[in-house]
Order: C-alpha cells, then sequence, then structure tokens
C-alpha cells in the first residue's frame, strides 16, 4: 500500500528469561525506574514497553511475563522483535524458561544475546552459565560461536553499558529500517478494559507515523486515537517507526499480536472491522459444527 522512502529505525529488544531471573530489574536499571519494586509480588502482570535513549542511539525494549504474549504474537505471524536478550542468572544457571527462550528465539529467527545476571551474588558462576548454554547450542564468542555473552548486575548496574553497546552492534548488522512518512502500522501488545478511561490498547509502531487523530483498524477493533501516551503516561502526538505507545479510542480490546493499521476515515475502519467479526463469527460456528 503505502511504500515510502526506508530510514534507519531503532532496535525492537524483548528481555526473555526464567521466572526472577532479574528481566525487570534489568529494564529497570535501564531505564532508572523502579517498577519492579511496584510490583505485586515482583511478578511482571502484562507487557511493558519502553524506548530509552542510551547516548549511542535509541533502542525499545518489550517485557515480557512469561512467554506467552510473544508465542501468541509469533503464532500470529506477528514479528514483534528484532533481538532478544536473554537473561539468565549467575546464581541459577539454565533454568526450563530459559531454553524454551532459546527455542523460541531461534524458531522467529531472532538473533539472542546473553545477559548473565546477578553477577554480584555470591554463589555467581558465569561460567558455569556458559557452559550450560553451549550444551544447548548457544555458544559465546570468546569459545568460537557467534553468541555475545555479557556479565550484568542489574543491582549495581556493572556491564550494563556493555549491554546497551551489544545490542546497538547487533542491531548495526541487522541494517534495521522502516519508512517514517506513511500512515502508521504495527502491533498490538497488550490490551485491557479501563474502568474509567474504556478500551487501552499498547501498540508498536513497526512503520510510519501514528499521529493523535488517526482512525485506526486493530484487530477486529476500530477507533480514533483520542489519546496518545509514552511509556512515563504522557500525552505525545505522534509516534514514529519501533515506538511503543499507549492509545485511547478503540471500540474494544484487541489481541496480544494482532496487527494495527491507519485507515483512512472511520466509515472504511467500521466496514473493515464488521467484515472481519463477521469472518470470525463464521469461522467460529464452522469449528462447533465440526466439533459436533
Ligand atoms: P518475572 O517477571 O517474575 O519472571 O521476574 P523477573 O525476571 O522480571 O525478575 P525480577 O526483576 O522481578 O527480579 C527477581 C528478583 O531478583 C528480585 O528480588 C530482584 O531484586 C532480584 N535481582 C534482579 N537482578 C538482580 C541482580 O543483578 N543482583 C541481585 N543481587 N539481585 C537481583
Ligand atoms: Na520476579
Ligand atoms: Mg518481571
Amino acid at each position: 500500500q503505502h511504500e515510502g522512502t526506508p530510514e534507519p529505525r531503532a532496535p525492537v529488544v524483548t528481555v526473555m528469561g526464567h521466572v526472577d531471573h532479574g528481566k525487570t530489574s534489568l529494564l529497570d536499571y535501564i531505564r532508572k525506574s523502579g517498577v519492579a519494586a511496584g510490583e505485586a509480588g515482583g511478578i511482571t502482570q502484562h507487557i511493558g514497553a519502553y524506548h530509552v535513549e542510551t547516548g549511542h542511539g535509541m533502542i525499545s525494549f518489550l517485557d515480557t511475563p512469561g512467554h506467552a504474549a510473544f508465542t501468541a504474537m509469533r503464532a500470529r505471524g506477528a514479528k514483534s522483535t528484532d533481538i532478544v536478550i536473554l537473561v539468565v542468572a549467575a546464581d541459577d544457571g539454565v533454568m526450563p524458561q530459559t531454553e524454551e527462550a532459546v527455542a523460541h528465539a531461534r524458531a522467529a529467527n531472532v538473533p539472542l544475546i546473553v545477559a548473565v545476571n546477578k553477577i554480584d551474588k555470591e554463589g555467581a558462576d558465569p561460567d558455569r552459565v556458559k557452559n550450560e548454554l553451549s550444551a544447548k547450542d548457544v555458544i559465546p564468542e570468546e569459545w568460537g560461536g557467534d553468541t555475545q555473552f555479557i556479565n550484568v548486575s542489574a543491582h549495581t548496574g556493572e556491564g550494563i553499558e556493555d549491554l546497551l553497546d551489544a545490542v546497538l552492534l547487533q542491531a548495526e548488522l541487522l541494517e534495521l529500517q522502516a519508512p517514517r512518512n506513511v500512515p502508521a502500522q504495527g502491533i498490538v501488545i497488550e490490551s485491557r478494559l479501563d474502568r474509567g478511561r474504556g478500551p487501552v490498547a499498547s501498540l508498536l509502531v513497526q512503520s510510519g507515523t501514528l499521529r493523535r487523530g488517526d482512525i485506526i483498524l486493530a484487530g477486529l477493533q476500530y477507533g480514533r486515537v483520542r489519546a496518545m501516551l509514552d511509556e512515563n503516561g504522557a500525552p505525545i502526538e505522534e509516534a514514529g517507526p519501533s515506538i511503543p505507545v499507549e492509545i485511547l479510542g478503540l471500540d474494544g480490546t484487541p489481541d496480544a499480536g494482532d496487527q494495527f493499521a491507519v485507515v483512512e476515515n472511520e466509515k472504511r475502519a467500521r466496514e473493515l472491522a464488521d467484515f472481519r467479526q463477521d469472518k470470525n463469527r463464521e469461522t467460529r460456528l464452522q469449528r462447533q459444527q465440526a466439533a459436533k
């Protein structure tokens, strides 16, 4: 449809790893906030999305609760991420969800960077992590493989600059590009119904520029972008490629991994949404009948 001229864009990074290995803490350190401490039980309840200016370039981060959303997105064919940071606690080593994350990254054909976290802890054994991951064919560069391993501490901040440099190095190899001067499209990261504000959706713009006032179709839902917020809840007027935003104005809550796109007008958006909903209903009926 709208081709536009490709321009360099920031990498979108998903942070994955076993429960409590420090994904959220790492992101918090990077953006110096403190969300993990404020979360109920320290468990990530929803996908957080942030973008940070590192001094060497911008990076957008997605924090996954387990891997459900990532898997859902992949199952829907939505490529949500350019690079996976695999967080492995140096005192715990490779655990079942570490292996799952490796499998997901491989299946999605996304390069991995290993962050060996909690390096400040007494029982930290980064060589053990290297050994265990090598046994899964994730081999460190210094051992002749092609994966960057970076020792970090989300508590002291040790190694985090190096981790960001590793991400930007990897991103450079990928030569990431997207057009900016076209209507936006991208994917739904998550959505929820807010009592006061109605449907709220986190979107990742993948190409083009999303503006307040645009009409969008997102999965089976549509609406005019009534308000757009950055990850700190501050209102913004527009967002370009690789930028995550929160928007208000949809008529319902689309699913994680749904695609969204700007449509020319509300009538067209409604037609498309109705068409998709009918199709959906049809498929459901057919499935029900087939099950009988
Ligand atoms: P889930 O989202 O529940 O899967 O966990 P997570 O991977 O996001 O881990 P989280 O950031 O919640 O950290 C789990 C625990 O490890 C918390 O108590 C953190 O304070 C602690 N922790 C995280 N990183 C470090 C680190 O580098 N050093 C030390 N000593 N503790 C850490
Ligand atoms: Na946790
Ligand atoms: Mg977390």
